[in-house]
């Protein structure tokens, strides 16, 4: 398999990397950081949850700000997509203006009830309608199975059972299938085996997509090695922010200027403006009153292109 020339960089810092952030950032402050996300040429970005307020405070604007996000000038093309964890939550992203919905299960019993209180079964049960609906209403669905590669309170993961719940969600309609490392313990030769099976078991290479968190420093690693197996959709949260509340020691996603970074470096095209990336990065950390957690961003001033001065 070659490595593809193009990749789409999917952006979850806005979702992902707020929502375990002890503090809980104003609508106005969320809504400049999508802003500098787009016009540093990023156009799928995951804008926030249709979840309960209870379970995740930090994302209870969820209505006002994908209103606000989904407005006319607010970038038409731009994907936006919400995470919904049931119809409750489709209909409120329905009202507030959304076209693009996530859905999210695990490879983990224990992990999906802790997250929604759910087993899987029943998750997808869950699902089946929201994805239905959306599907009427001509969304791009995406379906993430969550602690693909190990969970934090059952620990190792099977790899049938990834692949059993990504066919069942690809039944149920999902665009995509996002198979995700939430406790950042994957490799690169468990990503090699895990898209060789679920490839084998019919599920096509560009409807994968993979979500790496770097808790181990393994992120970029394991993204090569998912480029090496032709997989051409990534997650990537500016200023590596992020995490899961609901799985102790879930730091950090991967950084998307470091993800950049190594993309530029290796003449892969996506779109994204690196510095563009910094100034996102930079204002989110301003915001949450950190320092970044990005190699790069903690570095700066290589252009991996050119290897002149970078910002
Ligand atoms: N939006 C807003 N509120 C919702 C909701 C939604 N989509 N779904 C349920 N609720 C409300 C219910 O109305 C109820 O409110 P009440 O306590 O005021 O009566 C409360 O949430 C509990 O609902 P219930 O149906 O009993 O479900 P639950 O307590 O088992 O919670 C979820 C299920 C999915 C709603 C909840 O676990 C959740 O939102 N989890 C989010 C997890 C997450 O975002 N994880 C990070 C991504 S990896
Ligand atoms: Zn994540």
């Amino acid at each position: 398999m070659t490595i593809p020339r193009r990749v789409r960089i999917y952006e979850v810092g806005p979702r992902d990397g707020l929502q375990n952030e002890p503090s809980v950032l104003p609508t106005p402050t969320k809504l400049e950081y999508i802003a500098l996300l787009r016009a540093a040429g990023l156009r799928e970005i995951e804008a926030t949850s249709f979840v309960s307020p209870k379970a995740m405070p930090q994302l209870a604007d969820a209505d006002e700000l994908m209103r606000a996000v989904a407005s006319p000038g607010a970038g038409g093309d731009v994907r936006y997509p919400v995470l919904v964890p049931n119809e409750r939550g489709m209909a409120r992203a329905e009202a507030a203006g959304a076209r693009a919905i996530a859905v999210f299960t695990a490879a983990s019993d224990e992990f999906t009830r802790r997250n929604i209180g759910m087993t899987i079964d029943e998750s997808l049960a869950a699902f089946e309608p929201v994805l239905r609906r959306a599907g009427e209403l001509g969304w791009w669905r995406r379906a993430y199975v969550s602690t693909a590669f190990g969970c934090p309170f059952t620990g190792r993961v099977g790899v049938e059972r990834v692949i059993d719940i990504s066919l069942r969600l690809a039944e149920l309609g999902a665009d995509e299938i996002c198979v995700g490392d939430t406790i950042g313990v994957g490799v690169p030769s468990q990503v090699h085996e895990l898209t060789g099976r679920l490839v084998d078991a019919g599920i096509e290479l560009d409807r994968l997509a993979y979500h790496f968190h770097d808790t181990r420093g393994t992120a970029l690693a394991n993204v090569l090695a998912g480029l090496e197996d032709g997989i051409s959709c990534f997650d990537s949260s500016t200023g590596g922010t992020g995490g899961c509340p609901f799985a102790p020691g879930a730091a950090g996603n991967l950084a998307t200027e470091d993800l950049v970074y190594m993309l530029d470096g290796m003449g892969i095209s996506h779109g994204v403006d690196l510095a563009g990336v910094f100034a996102a990065a930079r204002f989110i950390a301003a915001a949450l009153g950190r320092p970044l957690a990005s190699k790069v961003g903690q570095a700066g001033g290589w252009d991996p292109r050119t290897g002149g001065q970078l910002l």
